[in-house]
């Protein structure tokens, strides 16, 4: 009678720590206040549309996406920081950190390939690989350009080992299905409640594909007749067009991303990540990394990909004076003699730039709540 009296113990030990793992789910659940059926406007007169970003923002903020429900895409990417993080590193599973800085999701391109303000928003990347990608459309997402498309993107975070650490997409699939309230939210998006990871990416990405900013007063500077801008953003916007060039690579036409290929801006003469040439192995991309979006820019400190920099005065600083040779300088950051450049800035220029900087915050997308984290009580 010893043996299965062991089994027995044994096998209510298993039931107990499975309960309790349930529970844990449970909780988590009950715990959540009633998610929204709500369903924003987030793209005019778009119904579907509408319903799967409505789907996406909930999943966007789940932590249900993460091994130990703890972490969610929101997590590292705060509403409040025009989606961004407001440390060097991000605190993933565990407290573990991030490699680099989180990056702003705002007006990301609505197509398959980031590029680099030139994009077109269609298309599938024609068919180019990686290196002809970054060659011809600027690179892709993250701040080496890893990624080309928004959708594929999902996965990663969610199968990084610091970030969400899921090792089977398979898990978060039954998870997110044990919550009742999902059952809806795939209905009313895709017309079946089935649940998979291809909806889930379908619908995060047309979530993230609607934080669109364009109500800064840059913008309405842009398409309106009338100068919103004061006399020092107006010097700002001089200093920043012509005078110092920056936007020779933080371009605003056609989209205005404020973006450009990747560059290499001289931050160290031996960068330790290589960024585009880390992934590519290309001796011309060693050093370069994405050109950063400078939308919402007072909103997103620190800067650079491995956020080195704490306020917009030591980014002006840097290229002011601190500007090294690196092997991928970027031409237009040297001077005639090949030199890194010292630009110099005055304080008063400093200031203006600044000012200028400033006016390309758009205070709508970081209170809008079609955006907000719908479990927030
Ligand atoms: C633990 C923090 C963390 C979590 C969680 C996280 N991210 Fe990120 N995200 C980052 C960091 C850091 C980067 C930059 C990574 C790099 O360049 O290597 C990034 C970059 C991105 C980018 C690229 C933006 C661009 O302009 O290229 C997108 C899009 C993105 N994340 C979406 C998501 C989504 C969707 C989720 C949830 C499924 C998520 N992230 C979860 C930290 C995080
Ligand atoms: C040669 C192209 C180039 C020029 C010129 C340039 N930038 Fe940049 N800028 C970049 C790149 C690339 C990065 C990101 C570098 C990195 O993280 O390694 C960046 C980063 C930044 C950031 C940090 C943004 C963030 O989200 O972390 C700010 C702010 C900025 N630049 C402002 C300026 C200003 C102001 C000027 C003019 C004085 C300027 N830039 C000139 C390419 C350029």
């Amino acid at each position: 009678m010893k043996r299965p009296y062991i089994i027995l113990v044994a096998f209510a030990f298993i039931l107990i720590q499975s309960c309790s793992k349930e529970d844990a789910i449970l909780v988590i659940q009950v715990n959540e206040p009633k998610l929204p059926s709500t369903v924003y406007n987030y793209y005019s007169g778009e119904n579907t549309k509408n319903h799967i970003a409505t789907l996406g923002r909930v999943l966007f903020y789940d932590r249900l996406l993460s091994k130990n429900n703890s972490v969610s895409c929101g997590s590292c990417h705060k509403q409040s920081f025009a989606f961004s993080d407001n440390v060097q590193f991000s605190v993933g599973l565990n407290n573990m950190k991030t490699e680099r800085n989180s990056m702003a999701i705002q007006n990301l391109p609505s197509g398959t390939f980031f590029a680099g303000g030139i994009g077109n928003g269609t298309g599938d990347g024609f068919g180019l690989n990686p290196v002809d990608l970054i060659a011809n459309q600027g690179g892709g997402f993250f701040w080496d350009g890893r990624e080309s498309n928004l959708r594929s993107l999902f996965t990663r975070p969610i199968t990084n080992h610091i970030e969400m650490g899921i090792t089977d997409m398979n898990e978060v699939v039954e998870k997110i299905s044990r919550q009742p309230h999902y059952a809806t939210l795939f209905q009313n998006a895709f017309e079946t409640p089935e649940i998979n990871v291809t909806r889930m990416a379908e619908a995060v990405a047309t979530f993230m594909e609607s934080i669109q900013s364009n109500n800064s007063t840059f913008d309405r500077f842009m398409m309106n007749s009338f100068n919103p801008m004061s006399p020092e953003e107006q010097d700002g916007y001089n200093l920043f067009f012509s005078t110092y060039n920056c936007g020779s690579c933080h371009n605003p036409s056609p989209g205005p991303y404020f973006t450009d290929f990747p560059k290499d801006i001289g931050l160290d003469n031996n960068p330790v990540d290589l960024g585009f040439g880390g992934i590519t192995g290309k001796a011309d991309l060693m050093g370069k990394f994405k050109t950063p979006n400078l939308r919402n820019v007072a909103l997103t400190a620190p800067y650079m990909h491995d956020g080195r920099f704490k306020s917009l005065d030591e980014v002006l600083e840097h290229y002011s004076t601190g500007i090294q040779s690196s092997a991928n300088l970027d031409p237009t950051l040297k001077d005639q003699y090949g030199n890194p450049r010292k630009m110099n800035i005055t304080e008063k220029d400093k200031k203006s730039l600044k000012a200028f900087l400033n006016a390309l915050t758009d205070y709508s997308i970081v209170t809008d709540v079609k955006f907000s984290d719908p479990f927030k009580k």
